[in-house]
């Protein structure tokens, strides 16, 4: 019995391999009058291999039938390639028709429009191009872990169903087990009494309320998870359902929090230039030119820090014309923040002391009585990849914080208590996965770094 070898594998070998066993898909085939070359690809790298077949194999009549999209098992032995193109090729002794594709098969060899591959999210994986995102994807995942682990941070799993809104924009998809035909009207308070866990529930926009918690017990801790946002926007940047990575430090100020940040992007930046160069170089070819070059000057830069003030300061003195309007107190858009990244300093920034008014009541309030120790970071061509805080870690401040926008001091009595009991000063941040998968590939849709996306008004597959 020979066992299936990927191609991954088999390509980087230095001597021949006699019997071996590939199996995959048919991407393309040519045949000449007495044998076939067969392009197979097992998705477990970019590169097909080439499998050589003569006349003379067993079943030859029936591998001229397989097109584009074709599955086949493939036995025989690799052999340095007599072509040019690549090093090995597969002398093929048997080759058994898995399954036959018909000719409507969407994905005939040509180049696709993205837009139209969203449409058929379930076959993109099998392009040059999604296969490669998603490798790196998995890639960079594995990379996440391992950048905390060499760091003694713990891996925590914070809830996905949660009774609050982390973050207070109210973007929240609610969680309910109540008959459906219950009206808008009808959803008074008390009606949450009768739903499955008693009161109002939601998907989580962040772990980091129950995040805080572990830190202040195991000290570094993150979270990489599904989080969910009722954000009715239909922009380049933003999905419904997103991976977010949030580190949460014991004994960490905002200073720490952003050479943490700083540190991190470049360490993922630099693992995908290491590691993922055979898939990243079809985005350096094919979807950025510039790829690399912005990709090294992530990693070899100081990214600038200047307060919130500074940078109101530099958009309100540029020449640019805006379609929002600058003022001191207003948060941010996006073509703010690209332009500060993108032209201003063309390298990535650490915009921090934000207006309170305009970020959550977690955040640590600064001496001036105005500002909260928010950070936000900022790189080219994405604007803001992070966004954290130092943590309001004294008791009666954050009571007042509480308060002042509304919120009800007795659903939060575990968050408070951890300031009552052993509090520290802590920080941390979130960053959107999909957000680093884009600057990582170049792609400038986040529709295309994840497999199914979640937008308003699609949930297809
Ligand atoms: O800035 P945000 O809202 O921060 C928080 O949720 C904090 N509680 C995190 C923390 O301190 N632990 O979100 C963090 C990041 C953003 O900078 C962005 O990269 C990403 O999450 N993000 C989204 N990505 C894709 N689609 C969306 N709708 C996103 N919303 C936020
Ligand atoms: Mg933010």
């Amino acid at each position: 019995m020979v066992a299936r070898q990927k191609i991954a594998f088999l390509l980087e070998t230095e001597q021949p391999v006699e019997n071996i066993l590939v199996k995959g898909w048919v991407r393309t085939k040519r045949d000449s009058k007495t044998f076939s070359f067969i392009e197979v690809n097992d998705g477990s790298c970019l590169k097909n291999m080439q499998i050589v077949v003569d006349e003379n194999t067993p079943d030859y009549s029936e591998i001229k039938k397989l097109t584009t999209g074709s599955a086949v098992a493939v036995w025989g032995h690799l052999v340095a390639s007599r072509g040019g193109g690549q090093k090995w090729e597969v002398q093929a002794t048997r080759v058994d028709t898995i399954s036959l594709t018909p000719e409507t098969y969407p994905l005939q060899k040509k180049r696709h429009s993205d837009e139209y591959l969203r449409t058929i999210a379930h076959l993109r994986p099998r392009t040059n191009k999604y296969g490669a995102i998603f490798r790196i994807r998995s890639e960079i995942s594995w990379a996440v872990h391992q950048f905390f682990r060499e760091r003694c941070f713990r891996y925590i799993h914070t809830p996905i169903i949660t009774g609050s809104d982390c973050e207070g924009a109210g973007e929240l998809f609610r969680v309910t087990t109540l008959d459906p035909s219950i009206q808008a009207g009808q959803f008074d308070e008390d009606v949450y009494s009768k739903d499955f866990f008693g009161r109002e529930s939601n998907l989580t926009v962040s772990g980091q309320l129950t995040a805080e918690m572990l830190a202040l017990s195991l000290g570094d801790v993150y979270t990489f998870g599904p989080t969910f946002r009722a954000e009715n926007s239909n922009t380049s940047r933003h999905v419904a359902e997103f991976w977010m990575i949030e580190p949460e430090m014991a004994f960490c100020d905002l200073d720490g929090n952003m050479s943490f940040g700083e540190e991190m992007i470049k360490y993922l930046v630099s693992f995908a230039m290491d590691k993922c160069m055979a898939d990243l170089d079809l985005f350096a070819r094919f979807v950025d030119k510039t790829l690399l070059k912005t990709l090294e000057n992530i990693v070899n830069s100081d990214f600038v820090r200047i307060p919130y003030k500074e940078a109101v300061d530099i958009l309100l003195a540029s020449k640019n014309s805006f379609d929002f309007t600058v003022s001191y107190g207003s948060d941010l858009q996006s073509e703010h923040e690209r332009y500060l990244t993108e032209t201003h300093f063309k390298k990535p920034i650490i915009i921090f002391d934000y207006p309170k008014t305009i970020k959550p009541f977690y955040m640590r309030l600064n001496d001036d009585n105005e500002t909260v120790g928010a950070m936000d970071i900022l790189v080219p061509r994405i604007g803001e990849l992070i966004g954290g805080s130092q943590r309001e870690e004294r008791l009666d401040v954050l009571e007042r914080q509480l308060a002042s926008v509304g919120l009800v001091k007795d659903n939060y009595w575990w968050y408070l208590d951890s300031r009552r009991y052993g509090t520290v000063p802590h920080s941390g941040f979130g960053m959107g996965f999909e957000r680093l998968l884009m600057l990582v590939t170049g792609i400038t849709n986040i529709r295309d770094v994840i497999p199914f996306p979640r937008t308003p008004g699609n949930i297809d597959f």
